[in-house]
């Protein structure tokens, strides 16, 4: 039986990257909205009461009935999460003088405490609140305190325990917050650490089985890692009866198409490549309009898809590449859909087609570890993200197929220099960024021109809702910059990006 910890959404930020620390401690975690913690699921280990926007005291704050779980099974409030445990058990929180933010030391600490095991005193931990613990409930006993913040951390150690902590283990700058994670979910809630992507790879596999018995399945492949996991995973599981469908829309990277069909052949996968560039080209002609160009390619996607997809008329399935933050940031806490994934576009309404998601419940760096588990090359576990538009948002302007062709030799240039320089792996994301709208003067040998300048972005970052752009190093730029002008006809300018989202995005549509 899969052990689990449930994490309940109170609305924070950080709750998605507690959900992570607790799958990199090698155990299942869910997120659910704070009023849908499961009934009766003796799988439920432990409890963790994630942080909130709100403040306990305001009349729309988010109320969870602890009854449920407390004395039960072990429960672990953060931030919010402590506050409201310890609001509602007869502690008292009031707010702070001023809020409470960044750094700061445990300067007391209870070291015998099962939490604190293995910490040392003085432990760096992140703050983040503006209002403050100001009396713990009775039964409870403080075991850590920072300079400024007396009930930091506090405990009830009967029954099963409930434990609270002002601070936010979860992030980076709580610099023991991984081994407070452990202390809870390991020793505290006695997770047996069975969740693996070898564990995963296997009981997927036997699940799928059993869900498609003898049933056709149609994927879409989009050369990225969620989609190529999902049809290796399937592949795996139902071997000829998945067909997957690639199309290509004219406006990949250079050479992509091809060596991604190549990459497929290889892994063993049924994939018809279908090229209906022309379709694309002469629909977004004359188009400039940035969500225009979107819902133009958007379309003729799923038109093309669509009637591919009706060839294989014994299909049952549609599957796809979804991961858990899509899903996540599918729901509000109320567990109302407010954004439907992009991924998530016209089915084949006629076709009855089931959804089969195998990777709904993994988080990206999960993919990636499926990913190698299962043999797949590096080069294609490591590929950045892409936009499904492609370089469609990366042309300021009209598209035509020779604007195209300049900026995919721009992008190759610039990719192989990133690799080659050993810093592709470093970044979240890069590409060029065509300025066909801009024309600027230059001088090569002895003559004048009047050409277009292009944009070089690479940015950091961990799930791409946030963003910095990558510090390159001078040498690299001046060489690819060398390289761009001389090599592609058209571009005699060369500029790099140094905007962070926010306030600018990734892609420049
Ligand atoms: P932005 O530009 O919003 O992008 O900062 C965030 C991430 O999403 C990718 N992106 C897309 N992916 N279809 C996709 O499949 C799209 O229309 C799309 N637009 C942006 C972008 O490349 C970045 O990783």
């Amino acid at each position: 039986m899969q052990q689990k910890i449930i994490i309940l959404d109170f609305g924070s930020q950080t709750t998605q990257l507690i959900g992570r620390r607790v799958r990199e401690l090698d155990t299942f975690c869910e997120i659910l909205p704070y009023n849908k913690f499961p009934k009766d699921d003796p799988t439920v280990i432990g409890v963790i009461l994630s942080g909130s926007p709100y403040s306990v005291h305001d009349p729309e704050a988010f109320k969870v009935d602890l009854s449920q779980f407390v004395g039960k099974i072990p429960v672990l409030g953060i931030c919010y999460g402590a506050q409201f445990i310890s609001h509602s058990l007869g502690g008292k929180v009031e707010k702070a003088d001023s809020r409470e933010y960044g750094r700061a030391n445990l300067e007391t600490i209870n070291l015998y405490n099962p939490l604190f095991k293995g910490f040392d005193r003085g432990s760096q931990v992140w703050m983040s609140h503006g209002d403050t613990i100001t009396a713990i409930p009775d039964d409870f006993e403080v075991i850590g305190s920072t300079k400024d913040v007396k009930n930091a951390a506090f405990w009830c150690p009967k029954e099963k325990g409930i434990w609270a902590v002002q601070f936010h283990p979860e992030v980076f700058h709580s610099l023991q917050g991984t081994l407070l994670l452990k202390n809870f979910v390991v020793d505290i809630c006695g997770s047996r650490q069975e969740w693996s992507a070898a564990s995963f790879v296997d009981s997927t596999v036997a699940e799928l089985k059993q869900q498609l018995g003898n049933d056709r399945v149609i994927l879409g492949l989009s050369g990225g890692v969620d989609s190529s996991v999902a049809a290796v995973l399937l592949n795996r599981a139902i071997g000829e009866r998945l067909t997957c469908i690639f199309v290509d829309h004219g406006m990949l990277r250079k050479n992509e198409f091809r060596q991604v069909m190549d990459d497929y052949k290889v892994l063993g996968l049924n994939v018809i490549g279908v090229d209906a560039s022309e379709k694309f080209f002469a629909d977004l002609a004359g188009v400039t309009e940035p969500e225009q160009k979107r819902k133009i390619i958007g379309r003729d996607f799923v038109e093309v898809f669509n009637a591919e997809a009706k060839k294989i008329t014994d299909a049952r399935w549609l599957a796809q590449g979804t991961i858990y933050p899509d899903r996540i940031e599918s729901l509000n806490i109320t567990g109302k859909v407010i954004k439907s994934h992009h991924n998530v576009g016209g089915l084949p309404k006629e076709m009855n087609l089931q959804l089969c998601e195998p990777l709904k419940w993994l988080f990206k760096d999960e993919v990636r570890r499926v990913g190698r588990q299962l043999g797949m090359p590096d080069h294609l576990i490591n590929r950045h993200p892409f936009p499904g538009p492609g370089l469609a948002v990366r042309i300021l302007g009209d598209i035509t197929p020779e604007k195209v062709r300049i900026l995919q030799d721009v992008d190759d240039i610039y990719i192989k220099g990133l690799r080659e320089w050993g810093l592709y792996d470093k970044i979240w994301q890069a590409g060029a960024i065509l300025l066909s709208t801009v024309r600027s003067v230059g001088v090569m040998g002895d003559e004048r021109t009047y050409e277009n300048p292009v944009a070089l972005r690479a940015v950091t970052s961990s799930d791409a809702m946030t963003a910095d752009w990558a510090h390159l190093p001078y040498d690299f730029m001046a060489t690819v910059s060398n390289e761009i002008i001389n090599k592609v006809r058209g571009v005699n300018r060369v500029c790099y990006d140094i905007s962070s989202k926010p306030p600018a995005t990734i892609e420049w549509e």
